[in-house]
């Protein structure tokens, strides 16, 4: 019922409804009152210039025929019934004397306006009340300056209301023919609406069913045509997602199959009862590896996905990054020896507040670091320096490695990516740069081939408390 279709053809057929109400209530009235206006004028100026004729007759004295003719030849030109009136001398009275119409006599009271046409000395005009009331229009007709006879032109308001009337039967056939226009060009432009909308509806629904093959829409320029170009773009990164999200499945379920298989065949291995200790232990050496490996893609994985998700729940505070780069830095004393590296902590100030969560900065420069170790040679020197510029703190971690080759720079960001592809599971990065971003700061490399590897992380600076 309350369909596009039902709703635009009621509108329309309301909106023609008024637009015919209004005509019919409201200008026929008016036009009633001014065709009863123009007709009066039309008479009054019928009397002032017709009336000359019978003044010639009646002062000339001819026969009463001659008379009755210019009379009627009068009524006829005015279209109108014209009496002539003779002023009865001393007495302020008019009475009949020739009339073209030979119907019903005049009334005293038809004869109003021509009494005051006698005592104005002038063109008097009338109209009567109600539909079947007359105009009149009457000329005094002057002789030696007396007025003797007076002519009164006199018209029916029947003859208007009978125009009025035909013009409202038109009005209401005109009325009636927009009205059934009106549904049926608005069923028809409804229906052209409503088969676009279900076209659109019909891709959508294909579209939620994961077919992104199904296209929408686009060519019209109207707002239909602005929502599929929405849709569509919608469309576009619908699929981008869905196949990230199955690449991304690929290739993690591979990264974990990978390390399981292997541990599946050292364990078979191990079943051989004739081994040597030596072997055995690295078999078992390998083993504890590919665990090792496993339990920290297990680990990076739910980081990920608690990140992408959302669902990793952040703490910021304000916390001194100069501190923090010391303490997380301490902890690779070890590493660095096992690398043959130095590390140099350089601080641009004795305290640089920044509005973080401390532990996941931590977790950050971490990885930074481990892979200022693990993907450089050994004996590569790594700088990292806490700074404060342009409102934002700095946090950046540089080694003299080999470098990022420049076309590989866009791509470290991205899970899984790795260059080497045996040493890590490619994960670390992805982490650093959502938790950054998690906590409205943002993380940058810019490398220099067979020179440098600068990591920068920019963080947001502490309020003042
Ligand atoms: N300091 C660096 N110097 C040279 N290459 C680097 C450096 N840091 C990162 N890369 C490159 O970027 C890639 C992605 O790094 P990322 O930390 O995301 O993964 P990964 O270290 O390979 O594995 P994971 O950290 O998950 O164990 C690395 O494989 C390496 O090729
Ligand atoms: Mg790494």
């Amino acid at each position: 019922m309350l369909s596009i279709r039902n709703r635009l053809a009621a509108l329309f057929f309301l909106i023609t409804a008024f637009a015919v109400g209004v005509v019919y209530l409201y200008v026929t009235p008016q036009l009633q009152t001014s065709l009863r206006e123009e007709r009066q004028a039309s008479l009054a100026d019928s009397a002032a210039r017709l009336s000359e004729p019978i003044l010639d007759a009646v002062q000339s004295g001819v026969p009463r025929t001659d008379l009755e003719e210019a009379v009627a030849e009068v009524a006829q030109r005015a279209g109108a019934r014209v009496t002539l009136l003779a002023v009865s001398p001393g007495a302020q009275t008019v009475r009949p004397l020739v009339d073209s119409s030979t119907g019903e006599e005049m009334k005293d009271a038809d004869l109003e306006v021509a009494k005051r046409a006698l005592d104005l000395g002038a063109t008097a005009t009338g109209a009567e009340p109600g539909d079947d009331g007359l105009i009149q229009a009457a000329e005094p007709l002057l002789v030696n300056g007396r007025i003797t006879w007076v002519v009164l032109f006199t018209a029916q308001a029947e003859d208007v209301e009978a125009q009025v009337a035909l013009i409202r039967r038109q009005i209401l056939v005109a009325g009636g023919i927009a009205l059934a226009l009106a549904l049926v060009i608005s069923v028809l432009v409804a229906r052209v609406i409503t088969q676009r909308v279900r076209s659109i509806e019909q891709v959508a629904e294909r579209v939620a069913a994961g077919d992104f093959s199904a296209r929408f829409p686009t060519d019209a320029k109207d707002e239909l045509g602005q929502l599929a170009r929405v849709l569509d773009d919608m469309q576009r990164q619908l699929a981008e997602l869905d196949s990230a999200r199955k690449r991304f499945i690929a290739t993690a379920s591979h990264e974990l199959r990978t390390p399981i298989f292997s541990v599946g065949g050292f364990l078979e291995l191990l079943e051989d009862e004739d081994m040597d200790d030596e072997t055995r232990r690295s078999f078992l050496r390998q083993v504890r590896e590919q665990v090792d490996r496993l339990g920290k893609l297990a680990t990076d994985l739910l980081d990920l996905s608690g990140l992408e998700a959302g669902s990793l729940e952040l703490r910021p505070e304000r916390c001194d990054i100069g501190l923090l780069a010391q303490v997380v830095t301490s902890e690779f004393v070890p590493a660095l020896a096992a690398h043959d590296s130095r590390l140099e902590v350089r601080l641009g100030g004795p305290s640089i507040r920044a509005q973080c969560d401390p532990e996941r900065v931590g977790q950050v420069l971490r990885i930074l670091i481990d892979n200022a170790l693990t993907h450089t040679p050994s004996g590569t020197d790594l700088v990292v320096t806490a700074s404060r510029s342009h409102g934002k703190v700095r946090l950046a971690v540089r080694d003299s490695g080999q470098g990022i080759a420049a076309e590989a720079l866009g791509r470290v960001f991205a899970p899984f990516y790795t260059s080497d592809g045996t040493q890590g599971s490619g994960l670390g990065l992805a982490i650093a740069r959502e938790l950054t971003e998690r906590m409205r700061g943002s993380l940058a490399v810019d490398s220099e081939p067979g020179a440098h590897t600068t990591f920068t992380l920019e963080l947001p600076v502490a309020s003042p408390v």
